[in-house]
């Protein structure tokens, strides 16, 4: 029987179009469907948009537009976006859609049967930029302000008769859920907040409003419409709703970035376990992406879009460069000049002028057919274990150290004097295996090399079984270097 994956980014909020960050989160889990697709498993790979709650209802109604009609302009750009950056999802779900509103119904109804659900007074802080409340400590005092620690806006006191989910209840069991499962929450260095967080008690959770009303009925009482998080966290679950789909529950892994960890291994798995349902595998936390430290945030003024980023170095180098730069959990801080230094040095440095020198020799003296003893040098036990453990940007690393000991072979051999069509095999072959393992993470690259070289990517083991093709073409040039002295200098 094939083996499942199913990975699932964060739904944004359609208010505006997709920044770095968004790309991010999409890109890795993009970058983690190819890889598991390599292993040869049944993937599904789900994104999507996050279309209820005040935050869009607010926007759209500064542009003079419904809800519906304002994001409905937006999503288009969403896509246009994963395309851009060569995401192959296998569906982008909208908290708008049909089934999805369906499932969510059921899931308010199934948590209120249940007794967890009862009806209560709110009255709190509320971001709406988070579309979260918060208690009076966690909020930052400024100029006699109240502002979320996370948006640094200004909160707003709300008073309400809400629907309350009992979160309370589930304490224990979530601190049973961390400690059975370390792999939970991941990174590692996340789990600690948490568990402490958790241990410090939970207070319930208002569910509904009745302020506004651009969302979902709650079932049992009209008059209120459901909470945007209970709403969208449920997304991962409709999506495998569908016949063909049911297989791929539970989640093998949620990768959002760490502003909404909270909601997604506190909140989450209580719905969950309250509805009675089974829990996702694991939840990665990536950190963020930040200029000048602070975080690129659409709401903090300072952003990159998809079209900005592309438009640096193409495509393949903003994948490259999101995916190593930082460690995958960690923060790093956007430079467009250490893109163009990492498109410089390592991918047309090093990987392209491997991949042209390579094929040039082929192309005037020939290959021969050999045991590829180079193969050897390859960690690919390691890769896989890295990459099973989301360190994505680990995996790059020994990836580039073969490519280097490629290089360095190269070097050594010099098969442009001795013409050795032994070495040069080895080379190709070797090049062969570069070209899977970067397949994920570069896949249009990837993708020329092998046309170059005559294989087709399809799986891992491809790299165990020889490249038989020996006419080898030097294609086009791979990443053309960026001249920095000449972009910096003359503006
Ligand atoms: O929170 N660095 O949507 P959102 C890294 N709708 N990642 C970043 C980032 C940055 N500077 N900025 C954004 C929501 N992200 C909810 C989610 S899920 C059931 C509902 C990425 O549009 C990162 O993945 O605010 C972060 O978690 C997400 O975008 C937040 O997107
Ligand atoms: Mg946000």
């Amino acid at each position: 029987m094939v083996e499942k994956f199913y990975v699932t980014t964060p739904i944004y909020y359609p208010n505006d179009i997709p920044h770095i960050g968004h790309a991010y989160t999409t890109l890795a889990a993009d970058v983690v469907a190819r890889w598991n697709r390599l292993l040869g498993k049944d993937v599904f790979f789900l994104t999507g948009t996050d279309e209820h709650g005040k935050k869009i209802e607010q926007t759209a109604l500064e542009k003079g537009k419904t809800p519906k009609e304002f994001v409905d302009e937006l999503i288009p750009r969403f896509k246009e976006a994963w395309k851009k950056l060569n995401i192959k999802y296998d569906r982008f779900i909208r908290t708008t859609d049909k089934d999805h509103e369906k499932v969510v119904k059921e899931m308010l109804q199934k948590v209120y049967d249940k007794g967890d659900i009862y009806l209560g007074n709110y009255e709190g802080y509320y971001c709406t930029a988070c579309e979260a409340y918060f208690t009076e400590k966690d909020l930052i005092e400024e100029n006699g302000k109240l502002l979320c620690p996370i948006h640094k806006k200004e909160v707003e006191l709300l008073k309400e008769k809400s629907y309350f989910f009992k979160l309370s209840k589930y304490q224990k069991q979530l601190l049973e859920l961390y400690e059975k499962n370390p792999d939970f929450i991941l990174p590692k260095k996340r789990r600690a907040e948490i568990i402490n967080r958790v241990k410090e008690g939970l207070k319930d959770l208002s569910i509904s409003r009745t302020s506004f009303d651009w969302g979902i009925k709650l079932p049992f009482d009209e008059t209120h419409i459901c909470y945007v998080w209970f709403d969208a966290l449920f997304n991962y679950y409709s999506a495998t709703r569908d016949p063909s789909k049911e297989k791929f529950w539970p989640a093998d892994v949620h990768l959002i970035g760490k502003d909404i960890i909270w909601f997604h291994t506190v909140y989450w798995p209580a719905f969950l376990i309250s509805a009675g349902i089974e829990l996702p595998k694991t939840v990665f936390a990536h950190g963020w992406w930040t200029f000048d430290s602070e975080k690129i945030s659409k709401s903090r003024g300072r952003v990159i879009n998809v079209d900005e980023l592309v438009s640096i170095a193409g495509v393949d180098s903003a994948r490259y460069f999101l995916m190593r730069a930082t460690p995958f959990g960690d923060d790093g801080d956007f430079s467009e000049k250490s893109l163009i230094e990492k498109h410089n040095n390592e991918l047309a440095n090093k990987l392209g002028n491997l991949v042209s020198r390579v094929a040039g020799l082929i192309e005037k003296n020939g290959v021969e057919k050999t045991e590829n003893k180079l193969l050897e040098k390859l960690a690919i036990n390691e890769i896989k274990e890295k990459m099973k453990n989301y360190e994505l940007d680990k995996a790059l690393n020994d990836i580039f150290a073969f490519i280097d000991e490629c290089n360095e072979y190269i070097q050594e051999k010099k098969p442009w004097e001795t013409k050795d069509k032994k070495v040069l095999y080895e080379l190709a072959d070797s090049i062969k295996a570069i070209a899977i393992l970067l397949w994920p993470f570069i896949p249009e690259t990837s993708e020329k090399i092998a046309k170059g070289f005559g294989f087709e990517i399809r799986d891992l083991e491809q790299i165990n079984k020889p490249l038989e093709n020996s006419n080898i073409k030097k294609g086009e040039i791979l990443f053309r270097k960026i001249d920095l002295k000449q972009k910096y200098t003359q503006d």
